[in-house]
């Protein structure tokens, strides 16, 4: 039996897990189905609580695409807001907003947007709604009453859904904005069930755009992790 390469499995998952960012900008070319398909099959391969797996998920493309891009812009000019997951700015704890608004002054000053710019800050938020540009999104639900146990078994299988689009060479953006509008996607995309989590849009970077460039840092170590022996 080959002993495995430690090293070499490690600098893969460096690359792969640290390759990963969201990208904000795509190229308007399709992703072959035979792929979109392959990294859903693989996203599937995510763990989740007794393997209940309470996950839905909806993959929408050209016509089905732009149509819901409409709605939802419309649902947005409308302030027609419907959550499923109630989102409080409260949550945030000061360094988490400390955090937040070091990512926001790289994003926004990436796309030229000065800090206190409101009005082009929005219409790039109402601009987002078109999946920045991506010729695909997902939408993930969460099963039944959108449990938080479950939930989290849904972030999981978000994040082996990036780093499987990642792996094929797909950029992509979760996107909690799309959230904001759930009913709008549920009608649109006839689902009765469940409740939505996230939506991810993807497809091929525009490896030129500005916005693509923006590197995001994490805490230390020791700030959000303890080793006990
Ligand atoms: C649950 C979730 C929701 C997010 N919502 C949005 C969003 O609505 N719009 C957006 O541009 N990015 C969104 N992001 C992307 C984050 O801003 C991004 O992951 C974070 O700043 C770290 O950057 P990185 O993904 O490039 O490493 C979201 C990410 C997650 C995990």
């Amino acid at each position: 039996m080959s002993t495995p390469d430690l090293t070499e499995q490690s600098g893969y998952a460096e690359k792969l897990i640290r390759g990963r960012r969201a990208t904000r900008a795509f190229r308007p070319e399709a992703v072959p189905a035979d792929t979109i398909r392959a990294i859903f099959s693989l996203a599937g391969a995510a763990p989740s609580a007794s393997n209940a797996q309470p996950w839905q998920v909806m993959v929408v493309s050209g016509a089905a695409r732009e149509r819901l891009a409409d709605a939802l812009q419309a649902a947005h000019a409308e302030k027609r807001v419907s959550v499923d997951f109630p989102y409080d700015e409260g949550m945030y704890s000061q360094v988490h907003q400390t955090r937040r608004a070091s990512f926001g002054a790289k994003l926004y000053g990436a796309l030229g947007i000065g800090r206190d710019d409101h009005t082009a800050r929005a219409a790039y938020d109402a601009e987002s709604l078109r999946f920045y540009g991506a010729p695909h999104a997902a939408f993930l639900f969460v099963d039944g009453d959108g449990e938080p146990r479950l939930a989290a078994d849904v972030g999981a299988y978000m994040q082996t859904l990036l780093l499987a689009m990642t792996a094929y060479g797909v950029g992509s953006c979760p996107q909690g904005m799309l959230s904001f509008y759930a009913d709008t996607v549920r009608a649109e995309l006839g689902v009765t069930g469940g409740r939505l989590l996230v939506g991810v849009s993807f497809g091929y970077a525009d490896e030129a755009a500005p916005v693509n460039r923006v590197t995001t840092g994490r805490a230390a170590l020791a700030a959000t992790t303890t080793f006990l022996a």
